[in-house]
């Protein structure tokens, strides 16, 4: 007999199918109708679906073990791996599940090592389910700002703040909250709006933000092995204090990861005087470290070579479209993360964005149009190229 039962994933129930499987750039519903994949495990699946050798790596090690609650030889050989790709800095790793338990981490370290209370992010940025950061909701799910913030007690949110994006504006905010902020946490490249351009304002805030001792995390869970093997904190030779990694770092499966200075160790878990909780049953996991290193030992320069090639053919082929048929829209980004911009202005953030594009209900039509075509464009509009040309 069947039971009742309600599953509450609100940001999944939109999805126009159901599929049953995937393989390369493709899902594949009960029909095994083929569908493009355009969201490939929002930004995770940088080889694309079930990789011959990520899978076959994670059958071998859950043949072994999938639990021991111990640093185990998977979890130090991705370590290992990724010491040898990120800034040199950052040499103190902790190990999590998700991007959100990585930002949130993150955001504890940040006030054992400075004393001070208060976290800023930015608008339209998004750093997962951390109650810190949840002011906005990033732009990725509809226009104009949302504050998702029922749940989160007011005190937490008094403690955030939420700073203007790439804007002049900000330097003012950051003096006048200097003596309370520990950090202020940024995607090096937004989501909603991942244009190269920020680097000057990214390169400014990291040095104003140090020299009044305010820490700088770099949300790297989507830029993290995608813009660069090193991320885009080493792409853009900045040094942040602490960066999150998530996403393409778990191959496919759930890891997170805090990396951090040794001033901000020396700070935090060397100092006698402080306790800071970190840890928990799967900060080790053994399969997920596996899917992990499978991964990113298969990014070459080849493999980012492929990447970079089927990004600039479908720009090309989708601006050339929205040309030949007169269409206000361009596609653009930074990498292998971009997006449609539905509108034909450039934008400098997500504001801008919000104010210039056709609406969330043209935009959710043209997703599901899209399906109908057999091609599933992702709710949040950023297309993480894979290397998968299949
Ligand atoms: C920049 C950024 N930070 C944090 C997160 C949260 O990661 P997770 O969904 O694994 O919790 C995401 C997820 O999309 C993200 O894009």
């Amino acid at each position: 007999m069947n039971k009742t039962y309600r599953i509450i994933n609100p940001g999944y129930d939109n999805q126009a199918k159901q599929f049953i499987r995937a393989q390369g750039n493709f899902l594949f519903d009960q029909n095994d109708q083929p569908f493009i994949d355009l969201v490939m495990g929002a930004g995770s699946l940088i080889l694309g679906h079930s990789d011959k050798v990520v899978v076959e790596k994670i059958k071998q090690q859950s043949e072994k073990s999938s639990l021991f609650l111990q640093n185990n030889p998977s979890v130090q050989a991705l370590s290992n791996k990724v010491a040898q790709l990120i800034p040199c800095e950052l040499i103190n790793q902790i190990y999590c599940n998700t991007g959100s338990e990585a930002t949130q981490r993150a955001v504890r370290l940040a006030r054992a090592a400075t004393g001070k209370t208060h976290i800023a992010s930015f608008q339209g940025g998004w750093h997962g389910m951390n109650e810190w950061t949840l002011l906005d909701d990033g732009g990725r799910f509809g226009q104009s700002t949302v504050r998702a913030d029922n749940g989160i007690p007011k005190v937490a949110l008094e403690y955030s703040l939420l700073l203007p994006y790439n804007d002049d504006a900000v330097w003012q905010i950051i003096d006048k909250n200097a003596k309370q902020l520990a950090a202020i946490i940024i995607e090096p490249l937004q989501g909603s709006n991942p244009q190269p351009d920020i680097y000057p304002f990214l390169s400014k805030l990291t040095e104003y933000c140090q020299n009044l001792g305010i820490l700088v995390i770099f949300d790297e869970i989507i830029t993290g092995f995608r813009v660069d093997p090193g991320g885009a904190a080493s792409l853009m030779n900045l040094k942040p204090d602490i960066v999150t990694y998530g996403k393409v770092l778990g191959g496919g499966l759930p890891l997170g990861l805090v990396a951090f200075t040794e001033q901000v160790f020396a700070k935090t878990f060397a100092d006698k005087n402080k306790q800071i909780l970190t840890g928990g049953t799967f900060s080790a996991n053994p399969i997920s470290a596996t899917a992990g290193l499978a991964t990113l030992e298969q990014l070459t320069p080849q493999t980012y070579a492929k990447i970079k090639g089927l990004t600039s053919f479908f720009l090309n082929e989708l601006n050339q479209a929205f040309q030949n048929n007169n269409i206000n829209f361009h596609a653009d980004g930074s990498g292998s993360i971009n997006r449609i911009y539905f509108t034909d202005q450039k934008i400098k953030n997500r504001q801008q964005r919000d104010g210039f594009e056709i609406s969330a209900e043209k935009q959710t039509k043209f997703r599901a149009l899209m399906v109908q075509q057999g091609v599933l464009w992702p709710t949040n509009g950023i297309v993480c190229m894979p290397a998968s040309q299949k």
